[in-house]
């Protein structure tokens, strides 16, 4: 039995404020001045309780889906680095960036390249980067790319999507459980039109066709339970709020403890839903699901 932990958008703090006219005007700025706003939304003793939490779990895997930052500063690359390297060692420890690790584009791969420990196995390779692990092959995409100021938007490219199907094909003649990490939700309807993934159709249309047997994501600062058509029946997507987050407007910070275990009929999955408890200062257990195996062809 594999026992992944996934968590999302841990937001780590950050110091940065804009120092030059350029920066001024810039993305970061504006989303400087929105984050003011935002601040109290994230709450570094929050995440340090989830992460202990994660810990005391002592996971084989743990699946962090983006926003690590919040302007894509050099200096926020650091403290991620530093951050991650807190949680264990970088080959268990698999990150897909968010839109907010790569909200400017100026420098943006030598930034994106700090974190590449964390991204997959294999030096060079583009995403999605395959990491085998036991019985289950984490398949980790990115929809991290720049955009215009006011938009939250994340694209996966034609590319990438041609190596996923490809990936997800490889993976399921290895008979391996495919668990998909992308930061912004494939699901439908689960964030605005400006926060939305673009190519989140196309997205589905390789999911149908090829399968996976778990999609995890985060971005929406929200627990979600869905599913998308797979090719012999729904595969089931969580995406996980911020790590961060006392409560208020948005969820509060949670995790989700999976375990699954091999089976001839497909994987069985587990999925305990841990989240803050903020009266008691610490997380409990919210609840427990199976997500029954699919892969052999239930029928509808
Ligand atoms: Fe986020
Ligand atoms: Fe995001």
């Amino acid at each position: 039995m594999f026992r992944l932990a996934h968590f999302s958008d841990p937001h780590l703090p950050s110091s940065w404020t804009p120092d030059t006219a350029r920066d001024v005007v810039s993305k970061r700025a504006l989303s400087r001045l929105a984050w003011r706003r935002k601040r109290s939304q994230h709450d570094p003793a929050v995440l340090a309780l989830l992460t202990a939490d994660v810990a005391a779990h002592a996971p084989d895997h743990i699946a962090v889906t983006g926003d690590l930052t919040n302007f894509s500063t050099p200096e926020e690359f650091e403290r991620a680095r530093t951050w991650l390297s807190t949680l264990g060692p970088a080959d268990r420890v698999t990150v897909s960036p968010g839109n907010h690790d790569a909200l400017v584009d100026r420098g943006l791969a030598a930034r994106l390249e700090r974190l590449r420990p964390w991204f997959g196995d294999t030096d060079g390779e583009a995403f999605p980067h395959v990491r085998r692990r036991g019985p289950v092959a984490l398949v980790n995409l990115s929809t991290a790319t720049p955009t215009p100021p006011a938009l939250a938007t994340g694209a996966l490219g034609a590319a990438q999507l041609a190596r996923l199907a490809a990936g997800l094909e490889a993976a399921a003649q290895a008979g391996l459980a495919r668990v998909v990490m992308l930061h912004h939700p494939p699901v439908e309807g689960v964030v605005s039109r400006r926060k939305a993934l673009d190519d989140a159709a196309a997205l589905r249309a390789v999911l149908r066709d090829r399968g996976a047997e778990l999609v995890l994501h985060g971005h929406g600062h929200e627990s979600v339970f869905g599913a998308l058509a797979g090719p012999v029946g729904p595969i089931p997507v969580l995406g996980a709020p911020s790590a961060s987050s006392p409560g208020g407007r948005h969820a509060p910070a949670g995790w989700h403890a999976i375990e699954i275990e091999p089976g001839a009929g497909g994987p069985s999955i587990r999925v305990t839903v841990r989240g803050l408890d903020a009266a008691a200062g610490k997380l409990r257990e919210l609840g427990r699901y199976v997500l029954l195996p699919l892969t052999s062809g239930i029928a509808a």
